[in-house]
């Protein structure tokens, strides 16, 4: 069954619904009004592009949707919930155990292997180290960096750390998912690949992502379009993501043998993913 099939069984579709959320930054003189009233439901499911110029807002968004920022005014609600109703150790757990968040800069904690920094979420929502680290390392394959699990991040390319912040965000299975810019630091072939990647596991897991991002090679991932400006959404326009929601990227589940997850050009067998050519 497909994802809006179920969709339409289930009846569950919204994910995430925004009216009129505000947040402004700082006060007086200096406030900086960063959201002015956002109105934006993400559907259970669905890729939903979200594009403006710099400094429209978009991150702060992003934040406020992931449970990061609080918002000043205006309601929202993620999963049928409202992180304003939740004491903080409340909003720790949901967010441990629903939500992803791959950063503009990576986040990654600089002492702590790859493969550790990956197992994070599962650590914080009580799986034994052990069991976690093997998780990872399974994930870690599936973006194509399997082999590096024992490196610490600074030993990695800025498109390999981008894919383990995208591994470490997925690995707990969330059902919203939100990317800051999550192919900036890619070279084209492999942000297609993260793309195709993120777009299989929205398609068949009912993860509800939301992709901001200034690329337009990757535009037509999106199942929408919601253009930002100012702290507002200007307009939401229809993607050409469903032509990628049925192929046969498989996400979180396991690659064939012999071919790459992000690299279908790599010699059979090998696990190395295509050099980083960032431009
Ligand atoms: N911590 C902060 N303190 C004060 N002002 C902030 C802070 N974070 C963001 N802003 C301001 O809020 C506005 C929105 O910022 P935001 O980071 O959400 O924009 P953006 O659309 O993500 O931009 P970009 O595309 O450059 O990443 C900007 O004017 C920015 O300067
Ligand atoms: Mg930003």
């Amino acid at each position: 069954m497909t994802a809006s099939a179920r969709r339409a069984v289930q009846g569950l579709s919204v994910a995430v619904r925004c009216r009129q959320v505000v947040k402004t930054y700082g006060s007086g003189q200096s406030a900086v009004r960063a959201l002015r009233g956002v109105d934006l439901d993400v559907h259970t499911g669905e890729l939903l592009m979200l594009v403006g110029p710099s400094g429209c807002g978009k991150t702060t968004l992003i934040s406020v949707i992931a449970g990061v920022l609080d918002r000043d005014g205006g309601e929202c609600s993620v999963l049928g919930q409202d992180y304003a109703a939740m004491r903080p150790d409340q909003k720790t757990a949901f967010r441990a155990r629903h939500v992803g968040f791959v950063f503009q800069a990576f986040n990654l904690i600089p002492t702590l292997t790859i493969a550790e920094n990956v197992s994070v979420p599962l650590l914080i929502n009580g799986v034994p180290r052990k069991q976690a680290v093997e998780q990872a390392r399974e994930m870690l394959s599936q973006v194509g960096i399997g082999d590096r699990w024992r490196d610490v991040p600074a030993r990695l390319s800025g498109g390999q750390q981008q894919r383990v912040a995208i591994a470490r965000a997925l690995i707990h299975k969330p059902k919203l998912l939100v990317c800051d810019e999550p192919t900036s630091a890619l070279d084209h072939v492999t942000g297609q690949r993260v793309m195709e990647l993120l777009r299989g596991v929205a398609s068949r897991h009912d993860l509800s992502l939301v992709v901001v991002t200034h690329d337009q090679r990757i535009f037509e991932f999106a199942d929408r379009v919601a253009e930002m400006d100012d702290g507002h959404i200007e307009r939401i326009s229809a993607g050409k993501g469903h032509t990628h929601a049925e192929s046969p990227h498989r996400g979180f589940d396991a690659p064939p043998k012999n071919e790459h997850p992000l690299n279908p050009h790599a010699p059979q067998g090998s696990n190395e993913p295509n050099p980083e050519h960032r431009s």
